[in-house]
């Protein structure tokens, strides 16, 4: 006979829908049953790798012991009710293929599958991943005319986090001692914050000479890019999926964290209509509250610099879906 977990005696799982399993997505899949967070629902559209991986998952519980399923799948059906939607599809660049091919195809893949999935989850929070963030945010939230605060793009805290190592690198200090903070895209127009980061309380800038500043400020501005360039065969993965994990778990325990995500502007920082990395309190209901930090010229120029981009390629996305 079988015995239910004691979510399913208490009558209740929280469900995640993970789009497109591939590294980010199966790597978040397995943190959030280690971390017995929620059910995941594992969808992609190659037949059988969804299913394949959720039955790996569940295999593993026996090692983890922990108390969540996996469903692995192709039809969306099977992703009715979950409370998150996490959207890693898309396909990389591929040899030969421009820019703006790539921007087409992953523009296809976000706004179908963001429709289909909350077609059947109409009350869920979507967490938008696939590349360019920034844009890929935007159009998922146009084709889904979801309230703004319940679309959410994730790379800031992935950036910090990188800005975040760099410094503990640096200094040789735990990491647990550092705060860093990156705002704007998710790109080479980022905008990273060493007068908000700090080691205990520390600014950096006063730990830190300007040029090594720099130069890690570049790092974190090319950390993508960096990890393309030495792996040769994908993009980075682990701290993309815990990246993700942070905001899944920040939802769904309605954590009230203080963390950059791409989220949308009706003004703030003198910015109208537009997904990009700012510091949010991210809990149950998403996006709870903007934070308007006290920007120098400088900051707020590099931010618009980043934003206009951002702004550029959501028109150029429109026009290529449109034709
Ligand atoms: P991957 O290639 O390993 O996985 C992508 C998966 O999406 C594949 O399994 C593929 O079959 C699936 N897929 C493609 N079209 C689909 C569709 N229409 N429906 C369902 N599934 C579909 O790629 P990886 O490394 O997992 O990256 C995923 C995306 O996340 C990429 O766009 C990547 O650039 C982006 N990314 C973004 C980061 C960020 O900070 N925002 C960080 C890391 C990756
Ligand atoms: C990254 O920053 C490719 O966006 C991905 O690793």
């Amino acid at each position: 006979m079988p015995i239910a977990s004691t979510s399913q005696l208490l009558g209740y799982s929280p469900r995640v829908t993970i789009i497109g399993v591939g590294k980010v997505g199966s790597t978040l899949a397995q943190q959030i049953g280690e971390k017995n967070l929620a059910d995941v629902v594992l969808l992609d559209e190659v037949e059988g790798l969804p299913q394949g991986l959720a039955l790996d998952l569940m295999e593993a519980k026996g090692i983890s012991l922990h108390s969540r399923q996996f469903i692995g799948t192709t039809n969306y059906a099977d992703t009715a009710g979950s409370d998150i939607v996490v959207i890693t599809a898309g396909q990389p660049r591929k040899p030969g293929m421009s820019r703006d091919e790539l921007l087409k195809t992953n523009a296809k893949i976000v706004v179908e599958t963001a429709k289909n999935a909350i077609a059947y989850s109409p009350n869920a929070i979507l967490i938008v991943v696939t590349n360019p963030l920034d844009v890929m945010t935007y159009l998922a939230w146009q084709a889904t005319q979801l309230p703004t605060q319940r679309v959410i793009g994730m790379a800031g805290v992935l950036d910090s986090a990188r800005f975040q190592a760099f410094v503990a690198m640096e200094l040789g200090v735990s990491i647990a001692d550092v705060r860093a903070i990156v705002l704007g895209s998710h790109g080479d127009l980022m905008v990273p914050l060493p007068r908000y980061s700090t080691v205990n309380g520390i600014p950096i800038t006063e730990l830190i000479d300007a040029a090594t500043i720099d130069r890690l400020v570049e790092r974190t501005r090319k950390g993508g890019a960096e990890i393309v360039e030495l792996m040769q065969t994908g993009s980075a993965y682990f701290a993309p999926a815990a990246s993700t994990y942070l905001m899944v778990e920040a939802i769904l325990l309605n954590q009230s964290r203080l963390v950059p995500v791409a989220a949308y502007l009706q003004g703030e920082y003198g910015l109208h209509d537009i997904f990009i990395g700012v510091p949010t309190l991210i809990g149950a209901s998403g996006v709870e509250q903007i934070l308007e930090l006290k920007l120098t010229n400088a900051e707020i120029s590099a931010l618009h610099l980043a934003a206009q981009q951002v702004k550029q390629n959501i028109e150029q996305a429109r026009s290529l879906l449109a034709n």
